[in-house]
């Protein structure tokens, strides 16, 4: 079954789903909707989405020469499935209008997760979200954390984590909250990270701190996890190594804007690394206790996750392992 999809909120996130649900051979994109006429509303009429606009802006797409098949609620009616991408808390007032079209919905880590009631993360919980209506991909840093922890805790057990998260400033076309220069302490400690953390794998102990800082490149984590087995630095090595979207990185890449250089030259669309990339060499086991660093790409790294949440909401696969290796082999991962 080719599961129609419609997308609502074209940004950072919503355009790059949107790209991700095309190359799926079992989904097909019904829609996209935007409030403004502006670059990315002409870009999405030129890749052949159909575009829809909030009612009572009709008029100023049809005055920037922009044409559209319709209202939001239009759009709902031409989907199997929404995928709610507008600014952080603005989801929260689109359940409603879901609620009403009796369309399936997917709201983003912006979002509380009381609102869906199911948190998402491929590697931690693809059954939970298996037939269910409403769920939640957690944020770019929670899907970073989810994804190693579940991995080194279904083979060794994980006893405690203690993270700090580096965190981007903005992102890179976000001029709103530019120019840049400062490093802010989140003084709420710990950070709500770890919470989130615990939406998909609620048995994990987990506390995380973090700092903003001046860049628009990534996010960097500073991961500390106590183990329950002993092993050896070989061994996390190996079991990472393991998960298709884990990157390990060096050969002279010592920095996020190294890795943002990788993925340009691996010609990765709006040169996104959906993995999280983590320093080989950073790795160090002892006594239990794992220390390494790993970055996260901000505005890439949920996209996956956003088509393995579409495959189990909609039951196209029963099975979380083959939904990653669809979805990694139509995105080229
Ligand atoms: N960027 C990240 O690093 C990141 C990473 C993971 C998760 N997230 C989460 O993903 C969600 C989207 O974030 P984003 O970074 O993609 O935001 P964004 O870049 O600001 O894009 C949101 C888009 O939504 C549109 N919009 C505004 N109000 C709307 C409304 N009422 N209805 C429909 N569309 C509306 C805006 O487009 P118009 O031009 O049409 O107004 C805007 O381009 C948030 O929950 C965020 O927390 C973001």
């Amino acid at each position: 079954m080719s599961v129609k999809v419609v997308i609502n909120g074209y940004g950072t996130i919503g355009k790059r789903v949107a790209d991700a649900v095309a190359v799926q051979p079992d989904m097909e994109i019904a829609g996209v909707a935007k409030t403004r006429p502006n670059f990315e509303a002409r870009m999405a009429i030129d890749k052949g989405f159909p575009l829809y606009v909030l009612a009572g802006r009709e008029s100023d797409f049809k005055n920037a020469g922009m044409e559209i098949s319709g209202t939001v609620e239009d759009m709902l009616k031409a989907g199997d499935v929404v995928v709610d991408c507008p600014p952080g808390n603005v989801g929260a007032e689109n359940k409603p209008m879901y609620d009403t079209a009796g369309i399936k919905a997917i709201w983003q880590g912006g979002e509380d997760h009381e609102l869906a009631g199911i948190s998402f993360n491929a590697h931690s919980n693809y059954d939970e979200a298996f037939g269910c209506d409403y769920a939640r991909v957690v944020s770019c840093n929670t899907t970073g954390l989810s994804r190693i922890i579940s991995t080194l805790d279904a083979a060794f057990g994980v006893e405690k984590v203690r993270a700090t998260l580096c965190r981007r400033a903005a992102d890179p076309g976000d001029v709103k909250r530019g120019p840049i220069n400062a490093i802010i302490p989140e003084l709420k400690m710990p950070s709500h990270h770890g919470p989130d953390v615990t939406t998909v794998l609620a048995h994990i102990d987990i506390d995380t701190v973090a700092i903003k800082v001046p860049t628009t490149l990534m996010h960097l984590h500073i991961v500390n996890m106590v183990l329950k087995q002993d092993c050896t630095s070989s061994d996390v090595i190996e079991v990472l190594g393991e998960n298709s979207r884990v990157r390990f990185v060096g050969e002279g890449i010592t920095s996020t804007a190294e890795i943002m250089e990788l993925a340009r030259d691996m010609n990765r669309p709006r040169s996104d690394m959906w993995e999280n990339c983590v320093w080989e060499d950073s790795i160090n086991v002892s006594e239990r206790e794992l220390y390494l660093f790993q970055a996260i790409h901000q505005e890439s790294d949920v996209i996956p996750e956003n088509i393995d949440c579409i495959r189990s909401m909609t039951e196209n696969e029963r099975d979380g392992a083959r939904s990653i290796k669809k979805t990694n082999k139509a995105m080229g991962l």
